[in-house]
């Protein structure tokens, strides 16, 4: 038997993805409600639940998907093209990581610098449930998921590392903004966290010369990068997998009236934070040159809106 407490802290977990914001509103709440149904009445009603699932919708984004067609996206240009996109990009993950570094990871003001203090435990906390999803969707296709060296593309503050390093053996955690790799660092250093080795990312040559692993994560980080910077990361990034290792990733393929042109893109404000898609079509021809053999692609709720996915794909023992 469950308690009530527990239910309505599954609730704030599993629903609203986040901790309830001290013990008060749990017994609160607690003292309000009679059932496990109205309990989850509760969260499934409220605005917050509802804003969550995002403007589309079930339905709308089926329709979007049913509508979707060849979108004009620009994903291969030169290498000097290449090296002044992913600057761009270093430029602008930069300023965030020093001004505004867990509010960048996560959107939500409650984590603007003005007020982390109080809900740093809510923003570490927030990486359980997509460990969850990492555990269950390595459960479903594999019956030996790896173990070894963990790649983390964009590691950001630390929020998913420390789940990651109890699960590998050595975690090589990259990023392109200092600001966030600095507190990475501190927060696994607080931890007692010795087997996670963070390295900042200064030009997109350094992903050439990252060292073989046997698991990437990457969640939240493609997508910020343009195709061309993204499709170059999957395509260096994929075949450095050892025998038997798993790319565990999320990119958007498809984002309604979405397009990219290199020669309109860097004419456009530079301090705009940039939302990407890379085509699946693309996905799967990095998966397939890189010789991985696809497991799974889960539609994923990251952006809030259609076209989100997770890429799960092993390399042949
Ligand atoms: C939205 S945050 C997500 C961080 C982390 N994955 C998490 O879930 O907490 C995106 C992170 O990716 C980093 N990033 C963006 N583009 C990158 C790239 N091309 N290579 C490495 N890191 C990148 C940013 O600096 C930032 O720390």
């Amino acid at each position: 038997m469950f308690s009530k407490d527990e239910i309505i802290r599954a609730g704030y977990r599993v629903l609203l993805e986040r901790e309830p914001e001290n013990t008060s509103v749990v017994e609160e709440a607690a003292a309000s409600m009679e059932s496990a149904e109205e309990i989850l009445q509760h969260f499934s009603t409220s605005t917050e639940y509802i804003e969550k699932l995002g403007a589309p919708g079930y339905l709308s984004a089926v329709a979007v998907g049913r509508g979707a067609r060849r979108q004009a996206i620009e994903t291969r240009t030169s290498f000097e093209n290449m090296q002044a996109l992913f600057e761009r990009i270093r430029k602008q993950w930069s300023k965030l990581g020093e001004t505004e570094p867990y509010w960048s990871v996560l959107t939500d003001e409650r984590y603007r610098m003005s007020t982390i203090e109080g809900h740093q435990a809510s923003f570490e906390a927030s990486a359980r449930n997509e460990m969850n999803l990492f555990d269950a969707a390595l459960e479903r296709c594999f019956m030996n998921p790896p173990k070894g060296v963990c790649l983390e593309l964009g590691c950001g503050v630390g929020r998913a590392t420390r789940y990651l390093s109890a699960r590998f053996d050595r975690i090589v955690a990259v990023d392109v903004a200092a600001g966030n790799m600095r507190i990475c660092e501190d927060a696994m250093r607080q931890d007692g966290i010795d087997n996670v080795d963070c390295r900042l990312l200064t030009k997109v040559q350094d992903i050439a010369d990252l060292p073989e692993f046997d698991l990437l994560y990457s969640v939240m980080v493609l997508q910020h990068n343009p195709p061309p910077v993204s499709l170059y990361m999957l395509n260096t990034l994929l075949p450095k997998l050892r025998p038997g290792g798993v790319a565990y990733f999320q990119v958007p393929t498809h984002t309604l009236r979405y397009a990219f042109s290199i020669e309109s893109y860097l004419k456009s404000d530079p301090s705009i934070l940039d939302m990407h898609a890379l085509p699946m079509q693309e996905v799967f021809a990095s998966i397939a040159a890189a010789r991985l053999e696809l497991r799974e692609v889960l539609a994923d709720g990251w952006t809030g809106q259609y076209g989100s996915h997770t890429f799960i794909a092993r390399k042949p023992a």
